[in-house]
């Protein structure tokens, strides 16, 4: 198509009220991502900035979660329709000089950019002021179902307001809810839009019959690809949530990735993984997260928005979010690591051990039951069992340093603010509230104390 100004519109105001849930539908995750974020990841390659998306229920949240976008944001304040979505739209889509717009419900997880592709082509082969995706089910379901008289569409008739008697038979071909409208045709039919249907809502769809009466061409462009279906209960996001796990991690297995019992990965759309790494399922490897060269995951892991370094390896039982697994690193079993857990080459966490915004230098240890938080431990520390950075007071969170070659031993609490000074010992079972000198020894303990079982002055130390 040639000389036009084409832009998108996304509908993501309704309340979704299917989907049994307080939160918004198009922000209800897929893979670890807002559904939404599907949608516009589609659009993206053709549209670039020039994408509206209409809020309405639970604006605040949508437009939270996708805060780059909050110059293109349209509130519908009250949620009457998805013709009266357009309306609201309107304007702003005629000030940006649009000629044509894509309308696409903002609940088609699977949408992508091919899909608008083929029909944006096969539009443009056409003089059609209007046209819409169709896809033909067993039967019309739940969605609009398509009419057409003589192979040309004049109606598209929502389920509710189906009736066989006065629709006919149904035939199964249903509106994917994806639309593509010549704006300076279209725009005198909007106003038209009527709410005088079973729902009392202006639907979108209402322009097919409009626009066929008054003798335009609506172009019902059939796919055979049923990932076009819109998410409107429960049970079709976990459905098309499956389909979407199996395709990714079957693009993995293509690659050449070793994905070990992939049946039990879930694998999310940004997730990079270095074909010489290994990863065992049941694993979930969410957000931003990148696994190098050689890296193992083990079984039962959750990982977000983190990186497993080159040779590093997470062993079973581990949750990682923002966190950063330096080169040969290893973590686990049944380590968490919260964000801004870093651990720098050669580091090295063990069992129930929880770390949040710290750092680990070189070959430093944590090995055993700690928690170490809003801290740094200098290169080649070993901190013992048991060892608690108490970083908070009540009211602020304090820091920890710890200095190279440190050893705290087990059972140690380091009451934050505090500082160990490099090659510093701090004996087992310590409460540390004051900096210790480089190369000392710290004691913060009670002195024990042996005495003969039956002397009378062991009430005093009882
Ligand atoms: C819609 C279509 C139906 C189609 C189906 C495909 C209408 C009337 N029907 O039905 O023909 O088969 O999609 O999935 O359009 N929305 C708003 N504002 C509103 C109402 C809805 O922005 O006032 C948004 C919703 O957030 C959603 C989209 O529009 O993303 C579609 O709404 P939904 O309620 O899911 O419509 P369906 O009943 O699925
Ligand atoms: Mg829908």
């Amino acid at each position: 198509m040639n000389n036009i100004n084409m832009g998108a519109l996304v509908l993501a105001a309704g309340k979704g009220t299917r989907m049994n849930s307080a939160n918004p539908k198009v922000l209800q995750e897929v893979l670890g991502e807002p559904i939404l974020s599907y949608v516009y990841a589609a659009l993206n390659p053709i549209f670039n900035d020039k994408i509206w998306t209409i809020v309405g229920h639970q604006a605040e949240l949508v437009t939270r979660a996708f805060p780059d976008r909050s110059d293109r944001f349209v509130l519908q304040e009250q949620q009457l329709g998805t013709g009266h979505a357009l309306q609201t739209a309107w304007p702003a889509l005629l000030e940006a000089g649009l000629s044509h717009v894509l309308v696409v419900s903002g609940d088609i997880p699977l949408i992508t950019t091919a899909h608008l592709e083929t029909f944006i082509e096969a539009m443009g082969r056409t003089d059609a002021p209007l046209g819409f995706i169709s896809m033909t089910l067993p039967r019309s379901g739940a969605y609009g179902m398509v009419l057409r008289e003589k192979n040309k569409v004049v109606d598209i008739i929502e389920a509710k307001d189906y009736s066989p008697a006065i629709h006919g038979e149904d035939t199964g071909e249903i509106n994917t809810g994806i639309y593509l409208i010549n704006v300076a045709k279209i725009g005198d039919l909007l106003p038209q839009l009527s709410n005088r249907n079973k729902s009392g809502e202006f639907y979108i769809t209402e322009l097919i019959s409009l626009a066929a009466r008054a003798g335009m061409e609506v172009v019902g462009a059939r796919t055979g690809d049923l990932n076009l279906l819109g998410v409107n209960t429960p049970g079709e996001l976990v459905r098309t949530e499956e389909m979407l796990r199996r395709a990714t991690v079957e693009k993995w297995l293509e690659r050449g990735a070793a994905l070990h019992y992939p049946d039990m990965l879930v694998i999310g759309p940004r997730a990079e993984i270095n074909l010489s790494a290994h990863i065992y399922g049941p694993c979930h490897l969410l957000g931003d997260t990148r696994v190098e060269a050689g890296a193992i995951i083990e079984s039962n892991c959750v990982l977000k928005d983190s990186v497993v370094g080159e040779g590093a390896r997470v062993r079973s039982f581990s949750h990682l979010e923002q966190a950063v697994l330096g080169a040969g690193t290893i973590a686990g079993p049944y380590a968490r690591l919260r964000p801004g857990a870093v651990l720098d080459e050669g580091a090295k966490i063990g069992n129930f051990v929880e770390m949040k915004k710290a750092v680990l230098r070189k070959g430093a240890k944590v090995n055993h039951l700690s928690y170490i938080g809003d801290a740094e431990v200098g290169a080649g520390a070993n901190i013992g069992a048991g060892t608690i950075t108490c970083n908070y007071d009540g009211v602020n969170k304090h820091r920890t340093e710890i200095g190279a070659g440190a050893f705290i031993g087990s059972n140690s609490a380091l009451v934050a603010p505090v500082k160990i000074g490099s090659n510093a010992l701090v004996a087992a079972g310590s409460v540390i509230t004051k900096d210790v000198p480089p190369d000392t020894l710290a004691f913060g303990r009670a002195q024990q104390k042996n005495r003969e079982k039956n002397n009378p002055l062991n009430s005093d130390l009882i």
